[in-house]
């Protein structure tokens, strides 16, 4: 099964995309998480990142389709995978289109997670996150089991960078302005499929699995 996973920062596209990853055992492909993951270790990759994520603007298209099509190439991408976050311009999904025809590969569903925007600030300034695990919580609507601390090994949680109130902002706006196009891009195609993200996270998920049951 080939998904991809839209909605505008904060919808929970990191949180579901956990949830299929552990039922329908597909690789879950975050180039939001590989960025991250770039800075972490110092490349060269990261350093180019960082600038533009630190912003909250949208790293530059020739960067970004580079590690989705050196991922998409792995082995472990042939029995299907999840995108999460990419595609994100329409320069990225003509990209992925041609990229997915030269491995004979085709996309199943686009699943977007539908959040009213006035919900979505809420939800980004009170996600905490695990720098040794990467789980996602939040304080209110998913807290931890212990203030603070991961559930699954202990480590002390930490806010993203670019959860910062004015950074947020700046994401959502950006977001905003790309996200229609690309909506009407795959509904075009017939791939679109909405789901109620405003609802609660084992709630989306349920209909989640219900929508690629169809
Ligand atoms: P990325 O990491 O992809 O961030 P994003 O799209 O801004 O999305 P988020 O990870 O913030 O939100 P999410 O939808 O995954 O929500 P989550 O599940 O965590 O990208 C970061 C940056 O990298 C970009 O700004 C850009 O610079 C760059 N980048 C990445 N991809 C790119 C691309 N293709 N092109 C160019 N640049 C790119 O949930 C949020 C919070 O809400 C959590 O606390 C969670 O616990 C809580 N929550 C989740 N679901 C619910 C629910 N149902 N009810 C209540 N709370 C909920
Ligand atoms: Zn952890």
């Amino acid at each position: 099964m080939n998904l991809i996973l839209m909605g505008l920062p904060g919808a929970g596209k990191g949180t579901q995309a956990e949830k299929i990853n552990e039922k329908y055992q597909i690789p879950h492909i975050s180039t939001g998480d590989m960025f991250r993951l770039a800075i972490k270790e110092g490349t060269e990759l990261g350093k180019q990142a960082k600038a533009y994520m630190d912003q909250g603007d949208l790293v530059p298209d020739e960067v970004t389709i580079g590690i989705v099509k050196e991922r998409l190439s792995k082995d472990d991408c042939k029995n299907g995978f999840l995108l999460d976050g990419f595609p994100r311009t329409i320069a990225q999904a003509e990209a992925l289109q041609s990229l997915l025809s030269d491995m004979k590969e085709s996309i199943d569903c686009v699943l977007h997670v539908d959040v009213p925007e006035e919900k979505l600030v809420e939800r980004l300034t009170g996600r905490r996150i695990c720098p040794t695990c990467g789980a996602t919580y939040h304080v209110i609507y998913n807290p931890p089991k212990e203030e603070g601390i991961c559930d699954k090994d202990g480590s002390a949680l930490i806010q993203r960078e670019d959860d910062q109130p004015e950074t947020v902002k700046t994401r959502l706006r950006v977001n905003i302005k790309q996200a229609q196009p690309l909506l009407d891009f795959y509904q075009e195609k017939g791939y679109l499929v909405t789901v109620d993200g405003d609802q609660s996270i084992d709630k989306v998920f349920e209909d989640i699995q219900s929508k690629l049951e169809k």
